[in-house]
């Protein structure tokens, strides 16, 4: 018998990874906004950037930890929040958070979760013991419901589970229009659930004929009054360091930085919120430039390649976020689908930083990369 071929890159997860969802969930998990043009340049936008490989460096040993709000990570690669994994693996976020722990990265939690913060905390403490660490290593995203009550026991609820950071999603006042959810009149299937929620109410993605449940829940749920001062009411109830993902221009991250995030996460959600967004990579130099080093800034969308990691992190990036990628992965193998996923990046950097001269991050400059 010949060994199962075991993808070698994360487009071949991707495909690979088709098979193993159903359409709806296939649907749901690719899709962008609209006509899918930030999407699409997500990944475009990649191949304007140019690197400018240094020779002749000894990069016989390489390093790629780093640190994130004084937190070591083994990659600066973290794992983006997502919502209901469970449709793409029975152990849904229990195994991304597994393997985020194995590979000693960050997982961040989507409050749309369907497994419960504490038992993904739990499961991710325990593999970091089985590995001799007590690191941590996981954040919770938060989205803001109209219900204050409900959206602090959820933050204290993180807080006491041991989560070492609050994730604000700014982007999502209402949801993207998925045009593909609408027609697949998306709902969660029956046995799955909004597991953060459902012990503090009985809140479920509502099945609406002729819409997407989630866009219906995000009209009737989330607060689309969210504004700075809101950044102010978080730190009042929370002492966790705040993260606030979803920016896209230089003076709104100068602003998140004035009302007390220690990092910020350049990016347009994946091209699933505004169509016709900038591709985050080209927001990043903005936005660094803005805010210097008040901040730690990471990015996120169309990160599939390790060079696409070190040009990141050459327009100044501390470290990116892999979003559906992780997805695939959890599709095709579970636990070691995603930790196969991470390895494969981190191989792909660690080669990319040997070609250009770079035996750690610290090495990975802004020379290294220039626009066409
Ligand atoms: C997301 N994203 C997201 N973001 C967030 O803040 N909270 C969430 O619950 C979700 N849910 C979610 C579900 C799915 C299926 C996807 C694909 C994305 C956005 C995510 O965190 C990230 O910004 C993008 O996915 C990054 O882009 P790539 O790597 O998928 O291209
Ligand atoms: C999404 C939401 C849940 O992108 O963030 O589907």
């Amino acid at each position: 018998m010949t060994a199962p071929i075991k993808p070698i890159n994360l487009f071949e997860y991707e495909t690979l990874a088709a098979k193993h969802l159903s359409q709806m969930a296939l649907d749901y998990y690719a899709s962008g906004a609209w006509d899918e043009i930030t999407l699409r340049d997500n990944r475009a936008a990649f191949e304007r950037y140019k690197l400018c490989p240094r020779m002749l460096v000894d990069v016989s040993r390489r390093d790629l930890s780093t640190t994130i709000l004084g937190q070591s990570l083994q990659m600066p690669i973290l794992i983006a929040p997502m919502a209901f994994q469970c449709l793409a693996h029975p152990e849904g976020e229990i195994a991304t958070a597994k393997a985020a722990a194995k590979l000693g990265t960050v997982m961040v939690l989507s409050t749309l979760a369907t497994k419960s913060l504490e038992e993904v905390a739990l499961a991710s403490k325990q593999t970091e013991q089985e590995a001799s660490s007590i690191e941590n290593r996981f954040w919770f995203q938060l989205y803001v419901h109209r219900d204050r009550g409900l959206t602090k026991a959820l933050v204290e609820r993180a807080d006491e589970a041991g989560y070492r950071a609050l994730c604000l999603t700014v982007d999502a006042p209402v949801l993207g229009r998925r045009e593909r959810d609408r027609r697949n009149q998306f709902a969660l299937p029956a046995g799955m659930e909004l597991a953060n929620l459902v012990t503090l109410t009985d809140l479920e993605i509502p099945y609406n004929p002729g819409e997407s449940g989630l866009f219906t829940y995000f009209l009737e749920q989330l607060n689309p009054a969210l504004t700075w001062k809101d950044l102010d009411w978080l730190q009042s109830i929370s002492h966790l360091p705040l993260v606030v993902k979803g920016i896209l221009r230089g003076d709104d991250a100068v602003r998140a930085v004035e009302h007390g995030a220690r990092a910020v996460i350049v990016s347009n959600h994946g091209g699933r919120q505004l169509d016709g967004a900038r591709a985050s990579i080209d927001a990043l130099s903005e936005v660094v430039a803005s805010v210097g080093d008040k901040a730690e800034i990471l990015v996120d969308g169309g990160i599939r390649r390790g060079t696409d990691i070190l040009k990141a992190l050459a327009l100044g990036a501390k470290a990116v976020l892999l979003g559906r990628p992780v997805l695939w992965g959890l599709a095709v193998g579970g636990e070691a689908g995603v930790g196969h996923v991470l390895e494969l990046l981190q191989d792909e950097l660690d080669i990319a930083m040997a070609l250009s001269g770079c035996a750690k991050l610290q090495d990975v400059d802004p020379s290294l990369v220039v626009r066409l």
